[in-house]
């Protein structure tokens, strides 16, 4: 797809999503014409993920249907050439605390590397969301923790689940 200025992909595990995914995306859709977020499929460099890449994307999409220019998409590919088959011209993070900092800088400068026509745009998280973290979620979780307030409708109860499933 040739590239438009106003695409953006909007990039991350989301195991699972939070709400302050939710409110990055939704704030990156105020901003860009179409948004296209994407699920790795498998991430990396961190351990397996809890949800399958299409449990991401279907909480994922019911925590957006009510943006209408957001797509959801898994990849399995470099970020860059997943931009460039969307014809997404920029990459939207969020920003949480200066501990996220060192993480996106290299990011940032890998990516620009392989793609300097693709710019990194960053927004800073909201306060309310400023401590939320898909492995935060993940780990009160476990213990049983209150979580419905931290991750859209449907997460809670799915977390819930699967982790009283991988103890049982
Ligand atoms: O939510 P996360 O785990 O911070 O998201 C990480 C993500 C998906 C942005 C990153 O793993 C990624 O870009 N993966 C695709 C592979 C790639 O392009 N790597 C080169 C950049 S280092």
């Amino acid at each position: 797809m040739s590239p438009d200025g106003g695409v953006a992909v909007c990039p991350g595990s989301y195991d699972p999503v939070t709400n302050g995914h939710v409110d990055i995306i939704a704030r990156a859709a105020r901003v860009f014409d179409r948004v296209v977020v994407g699920v790795v499929d498998q991430p990396v460099r961190k351990s397996k993920t809890l949800f399958s890449a299409q449990e991401r994307r279907a909480f994922l999409l019911q925590a957006t249907q009510k943006v209408p220019n957001v797509e959801i998409d898994v990849f399995d590919t470099l970020l860059v050439d997943f931009a460039r088959k969307h014809g997404a011209r920029a990459l939207v993070k969020g920003l949480r605390a200066i501990s996220d900092f060192e993480y996106e800088f290299e990011m940032n400068q890998l990516n620009r590397k392989l793609a300097p026509d693709i710019e990194s745009v960053y927004l800073m998280a909201s306060p309310e969301y400023s401590f939320l973290s898909s492995s935060g979620v993940r780990e009160l979780a476990t213990f049983g923790a209150d979580i419905k307030d931290l991750v859209p409708n449907g997460v809670a109860q799915a977390l819930h689940d699967r982790l009283s499933r991988d103890s049982g």
